[in-house]
Order: C-alpha cells, then structure tokens, then sequence
C-alpha cells in the first residue's frame, strides 16, 4: 500500500517537473528540421532533405530563421542557456560573408543589410544600443570597417559588428595536443556550442564527430540580461552573402536553458550537406569541361574583383549633380586619403558623425578633415548640397574652408580643412591643455564675430549658421577663430514633415522663438551671445549639475550683475589678467544677444562695432525687458509639444548631453514659417 502510494506521488512529480519544463521553453533538438516550426524570411527554408538553408549562392542576399517561441527569463540570474549546433558553409564564387547566431529582441531583421552586416545589422542601427542583438558570428569575410582580424574567424557581437571578442577559427585537439585550425568554409560540417551562465559567454568549435573541447575557444565577460530589457529573446540564424557568394546550412540543433540538460546531436542522423560540385563526366571531356571550368572560374574571379571595387568605392552620383563638378570628391580619394577611415585618424564623434583626419588631396590644399554623416532622406538632398556648395564658395579668413562633399548610400561625407589645433571647447573645459589668456579669447570672440557679420551681411545671400557653440569653433595654427560646421544643423531639418517647424541647435544656444518662428538672423546672434558668456565664464550655457540660477548661465550672469558684481561671473581662471572693461564689456554683450526678445537683439554688424568700441553699448540694466531670462526653448507663445518636454526632461536628469546638437519638431498651428 505504502508502495503504491509512493508510486502516486512519483508520478505527481513527473508530471509537475513536466509541466514546469514546458513553461521554461525552449528546450528543443532537431536533428534535421524535418519537425521544426521556424519563423524564416529572405532566402531561409528548409530542404526536403532537412536541412535549414540560410543563403542559396545568390549574391546580396540574406537570410534568417528563428524558433517562434522566445525565451524569456524572469529575473537577470535566472538566464543561461547552452546549444549545440552543426553548420555547414559551402563556397559558391568566391566565397561569402558568413552566418551568425543570433540573440533578438525581435525575428523581424528584414530591414538588415548583407554583405559586411551579415543579415543582422544597417548601417544605422550598427553600433547602436537600441538594437539589442548578441550573435555569435563565423565570419569568412574580411571587413575592415569592422576591425576584422582575417576571413575565417569566429567573433562574439554586443549590438555592433566589432566584436567584443574574436579569434581565428580553431579548436584544441585533445590526441595530438595542439591547436588545430578550422577552415570554416570548406563545405564541411562544424559543430559550434555556445553557452551563457553566470555572465559568461562561452563559444567552441569542433569538426564533425570529435567531441566537445574541455576548453572553450572564447570565453567573454558580458551581461546578456542588460542588453535585453524586455527579458525576450529571440533565438535564430542569419546568413548574408555579397559579390562573394556561399551556401550556408544548419544540419543540426540542440538548446536547453540548463547546460545539464543539453541533448547531444546524433551526428549519423543529421542530413547531409547538399552537394554542388561539378557531376562526373566521361574522360573524354573532362579535360575540355575543366578547362571551360577554369576560364570561367577565372572571369568570375576578375569579374567578382572588379564589382568588389566598384561595390567598396561605389557612390551614388545624379544628375544634378554635375555642375558641382569641382565640390565633388570620389569616395576612393577620401578613402585612400583617410587610409580607409582608420581609426587612428579619427578626430572626433560629433552629433552628425565621425570626423576623420586625411592627407591633402591636391599640392594646392592642406590635410583635410572628413565628416562622415549618415543620412536616410534623399529627398532635400539637392537643396542641401546646393547650399553646402554655395557654402562652400564663401571665402573668409575666420571661416573653416569647406571644400567639398562625397554621397554614398545612406551617406554623406563633407570635406573641409584641418585645422590642427581643434576646437575651441577642449581649451575651455578640458584639463589637458591650459586655459586660454582674455586677450586671447578676446581675438577669438572678434575673429567670430566678424565671420558671422559676414555670413549675414557681406555674402552673396544671407546665410544662418545654426549652431553657434565653442565645440564648432576651431583654432588654426595660429590659433585665430575659425567657424566651422556651418549649415550642418540645417541637414538634419531636412525629411522633416512639412507640417512642423523644426528647431535645430544645441539646448542652452537656442533662442525662445526657434521652435515657433525657425531660425533666423536673430537666432543666430542669441547663440552668439550665449557664446561670449559661455568663452567669459568658461562654462556651458546650462550645467544640469548646477542648482538654481547658477545652472542656467544667462540667468546667473544677470544675477551676478544684479548683486553689482558682474566680474564675478568671470572664468576663474582668467585669474586677475584680464581687463575689467572689456570683460564687463563683453558680459553685457552676452546678456543683450540672449535678449528673449527677438526684436531687441542687435544685428551682427552691431555687434562688430561694440567690439571693436566704434559704437558705445546701449544703455541697459539687469532689470530691462528680456535681459537675462531663459527658458529651455521655453517663452514659447505655443504649449510646449510633448517632444520638447521629454528633450527637458532627459536634459534634467542625464549629463550626458551636454553638447550635443538636437532636432525637436513641434507643430506650428496655423502659422508660416
Ligand atoms: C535600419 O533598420 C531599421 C530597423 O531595424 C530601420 O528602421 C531603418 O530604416 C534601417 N536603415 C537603413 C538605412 O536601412
Ligand atoms: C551602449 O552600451 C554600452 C554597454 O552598456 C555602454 O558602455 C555605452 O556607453 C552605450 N552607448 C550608448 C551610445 O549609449
Ligand atoms: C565558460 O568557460 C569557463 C572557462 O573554461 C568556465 O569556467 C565556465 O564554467 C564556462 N561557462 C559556461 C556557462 O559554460
Ligand atoms: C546584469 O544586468 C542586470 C540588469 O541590468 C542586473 O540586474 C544584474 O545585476 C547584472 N548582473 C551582473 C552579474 O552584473
Ligand atoms: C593612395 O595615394 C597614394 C599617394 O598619395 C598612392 O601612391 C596610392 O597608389 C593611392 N592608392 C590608391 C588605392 O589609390
Ligand atoms: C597648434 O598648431 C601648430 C601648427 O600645427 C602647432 O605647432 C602647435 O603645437 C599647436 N598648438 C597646440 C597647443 O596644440
Ligand atoms: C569697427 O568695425 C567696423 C565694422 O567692421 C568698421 O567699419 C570700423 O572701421 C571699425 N572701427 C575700428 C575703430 O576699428
Ligand atoms: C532692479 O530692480 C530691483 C528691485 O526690483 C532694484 O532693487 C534694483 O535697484 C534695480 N537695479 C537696477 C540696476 O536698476
Ligand atoms: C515622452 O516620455 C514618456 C516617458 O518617458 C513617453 O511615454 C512618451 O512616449 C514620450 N513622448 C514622446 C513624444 O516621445
Ligand atoms: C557634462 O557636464 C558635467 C558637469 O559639468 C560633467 O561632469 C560631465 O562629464 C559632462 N559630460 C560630458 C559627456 O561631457
């Protein structure tokens, strides 16, 4: 009786440990996907055979295949899984770019590109956080871009294509005691096991029937829980091919959430890989077949070489375009200027792109700087460039020379000087270089000004900067102030709906009326203000660490003067060599150039004149209309739009943006521009 009962209770608990497992799916084998419920896009199926094809020897294309069910895990320590699968990369011409497998907060990659991305990344969502992707990738191609290290390597990737971790592919073979290498595309099945636990990743590699090295072959540090907030992960395959083309197959799958409870491939039963060599033929003609083979394996080669050079250099070029003939550099000069965009000559990560330092493309230029900005609306594209160009004929001695531009898919690369002693902001507030004197700020405000005088007065059209701010101010050699970034904030105006207004620049340079009114002569010359105070004070416009009014630097510096000791708001640093006039002079200068009141400002050409002290300042008191109130985009006759209070809000809390370039659109009822 006891017996029996015993007998009960054990097969209650079966059942139980039965029902928890089916929650904690998936846990699943296929040995061929003959059974298998795949969600597949692009050119994933599965064969007749049972094998899960990714890609077919088709170029520039890709392919992906995900279990349906994701896994979800509850809480960060609960996560950890173990697979074990067995691929197969058959070389079509040429080659390929190889498969990954992929952890996805979403089966939807059909918006990916091929090629170098491999099927899971665009060119912008790589290196982006909000792609929440970790794949594991065996990679055949070498991408330089991507700080490949050879063309059979095995990578683990965080939401960008450089991997965290990589190494040739190989594994340790325990009979001969050495390290063997693995050529991943050979046609030949290889098995791959990945496991996740207690926050690290672990990848081996191994060819058919020799088992599981004791070693793994990388072994990485990271966090998967973190890259996954909505705790829902995907699990799946993608394959890209490019000029170079491979067929990429999975024979076999195992996963389970506990490493224990893995079920081993049985290798025997797995498909086999499709077979694409040549069939036999009689002797006879063998020879002629192999040598037709070779010939055309030879024109293929070439061929493929040739479009490989056209696809790495290739550019997109209209129409249009051509009476910019001069303005437009080829992307294969930039590229060999640049040395193919080698991070050693990266100059800085701006708010639009990476800049990058280049030799001179003519004996006539100096070394150039490239921007790389990329971009998704072609439309406005004509217009835009029609401005850089017409930018780029504005000659003045304190403007950076823009030189010209290059256009490439999704892309566009903006040519200008170097100017070998960056911008003016590292002189301001980093530490690694010493503070500048007044005298020599004083020249830079006036090299400044004059240059804006003259982009609003003396060129052909009236032309509007738009982002005024010490980080777009560069130092020549001799360090004279050069403006620089012009029109860029104008770029990113562009593929707006017309419906809104957009207001371009940086928070704290932004006058009240640029989110109603656009901008306009006066909202340059408020960012001009809030430059001299910031050059002045040797701080930001709004320091979100900063309590009360000494946070926003317009109403501190108003309240300095209040309190009858405007000097007070000076730059620390400046010590006691400066003038006392001209500081004083300069800080009410910033005050009436961030008048709230658009109509109040002075024009540029005023501003030279009080410079220079051909013209006595207006006669104005910390209590005059508008002097020293400032709002985030605020004053704004219009409720602010939801997006300009979340700009305010993310402002408030994280300082990680302090200089950063925004776009807010808020919609204009009823009004022109
Ligand atoms: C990149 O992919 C994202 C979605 O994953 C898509 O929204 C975006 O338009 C794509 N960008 C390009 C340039 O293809
Ligand atoms: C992306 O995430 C990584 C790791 O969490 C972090 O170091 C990096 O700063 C993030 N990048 C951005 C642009 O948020
Ligand atoms: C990963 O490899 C390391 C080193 O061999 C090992 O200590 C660890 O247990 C492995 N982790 C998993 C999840 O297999
Ligand atoms: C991983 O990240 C999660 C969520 O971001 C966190 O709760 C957890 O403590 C982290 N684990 C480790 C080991 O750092
Ligand atoms: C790059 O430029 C150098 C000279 O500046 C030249 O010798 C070399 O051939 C160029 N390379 C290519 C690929 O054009
Ligand atoms: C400024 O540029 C000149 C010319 O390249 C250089 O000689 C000088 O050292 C630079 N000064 C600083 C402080 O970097
Ligand atoms: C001041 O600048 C203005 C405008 O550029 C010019 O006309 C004037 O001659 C300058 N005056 C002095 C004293 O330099
Ligand atoms: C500004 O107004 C305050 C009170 O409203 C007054 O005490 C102060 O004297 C005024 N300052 C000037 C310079 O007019
Ligand atoms: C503003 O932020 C809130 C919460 O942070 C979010 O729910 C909302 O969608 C955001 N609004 C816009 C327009 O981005
Ligand atoms: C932003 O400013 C704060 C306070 O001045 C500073 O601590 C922080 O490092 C800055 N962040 C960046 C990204 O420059």
């Amino acid at each position: 009786m006891a017996q029996g009962l015993h007998l009960i209770w054990m097969i209650f608990c079966v059942h139980l440990t039965c029902i928890s497992s089916q929650q904690e799916e998936p846990n699943f084998i296929f040995n061929g996907f003959h059974q298998a419920d795949l969600y597949t896009d692009g050119l994933a199926k599965i064969l007749p055979k049972g094998q899960l094809q990714l890609t077919d020897g088709s170029g520039q294309r890709m392919g992906h295949a995900f279990i349906k069910k994701p896994l979800v895990f509850t809480s960060p320590e609960s996560l950890s899984f173990s697979t074990h699968f067995v691929c197969a990369l058959v070389p079509g011409a040429n080659g390929g770019h190889g498969i990954a497998f992929v952890l996805s907060a979403s089966m939807d990659l059909t918006q990916a590109d091929a090629t170098q991305y491999l099927g899971i990344f665009n060119i912008s969502t790589q290196g982006s956080n909000s792609s929440h992707i970790v794949a594991v990738e065996l990679d055949t191609a070498l991408s330089s871009e991507f700080d490949d290290i050879n063309n059979n390597h095995v990578g683990i990737d965080v939401n960008s294509l450089i991997s965290v971790a990589s190494t040739p592919a190989s594994y340790f073979s325990e009979i001969e005691g050495i390290n063997k290498d693995i050529k991943l595309l050979s046609g030949d099945p290889i098995q791959v096991w990945v496991d996740y636990g207690g926050s690290l990743l672990n990848v081996s590699l191994a060819p058919l029937k020799i088992k599981k090295p004791s070693q793994p072959l990388l072994s990485q540090s990271i966090n998967i829980s973190e890259i996954f907030p909505g705790r829902k992960i995907f699990l799946g395959f993608s394959g890209a091919t490019g000029t170079l083309v491979s067929y990429q197959y999975i024979l076999g799958w195992s996963f389970s959430r506990r490493k224990v409870s893995l079920q081993s491939l049985d290798v025997t039963k797995l498909p086999k890989v499709p077979s694409h060599g040549a069939k036999k033929k009689r002797p006879s003609t063998l020879l002629i077949v192999l040598l037709i083979l070779l010939a055309i394996i030879g024109l293929l080669a070439l061929g493929g070489a040739y479009v490989y050079r056209r696809r790495m250099y290739a550019e997109v070029r209209e129409e249009w375009e051509k009476e910019y003939g001069p303005h437009r550099f080829s992307y294969k000069a930039l590229y060999n200027a640049t040395k193919g965009f080698h991070k050693d000559g990266l100059l800085g990560k701006g708010g639009f792109g990476n800049v990058y330092k280049g030799k001179a493309l003519s004996s006539s230029n100096g070394e150039i700087a490239v921007k790389r900005v990329s971009h998704d609306a072609e439309e406005g594209m004509k217009q835009f460039v029609a401005e850089i160009v017409s930018m780029g004929n504005l000659k003045h001695k304190n403007m950076v020379p823009l030189l010209g531009y290059c256009r490439r898919k999704g892309e566009l690369l903006l040519v200008s000087e170097y100017m070998p002693n960056g911008s003016l902001d590292r002189y301001l507030f980093h530490q690694d270089k010493p503070p500048f004197s007044w005298r020599r700020r004083l020249v830079i405000i006036k090299d400044i000004a004059s240059a804006l005088n003259y982009m609003h007065t003396g060129a052909p059209q009236v032309v509007l900067h738009r982002d005024i701010k010490a980080s777009n101010v560069m130092l020549d050699a001799e360090f004279n102030g050069r403006l620089g970034d012009f029109g860029m904030a104008r770029f990113h105006d562009h593929g707006a709906d017309p419906a809104t207004t957009s207001a371009v620049g940086t928070i704290g340079y932004m006058a009240p009326e640029l989110s109603t009114m656009g901008a306009s002569t006066e909202t340059d010359v408020y960012g001009f203000g809030a430059f001299l105070l910031e050059v002045t004070c040797g701080r930001r416009p709004v320091e979100p660490g900063l309590e009360g009014e000494r946070r926003f630097l317009v109403q501190w510096v108003c309240q300095c003067w209040r309190m009858a000791s405007l000097l007070g708001a000076r730059d620390a640093r400046l010590r006691g060599e400066f003038s006392a006039e001209e500081v004083e002079m300069v800080l009410k200068l910033g005050l009436i150039c961030t008048n709230a009141v658009a109509e109040m400002r002075p024009s540029m050409e005023e501003v030279v004149q009080y410079l220079n002290e051909s013209l006595k300042l207006p006669d104005i008191s910390p209590n005059s209309t508008g002097i020293g109130s400032f709002s985030l985009l605020g004053s704004n006759p219009f409720p602010a739009s939801p997006i300009t209070k979340n700009l305010s809000a993310s402002f408030y809390t994280s300082s990680s943006a302090n200089d950063t370039t925004f776009v807010t659109h808020s919609i204009v009822h009823g009004h022109g521009r």
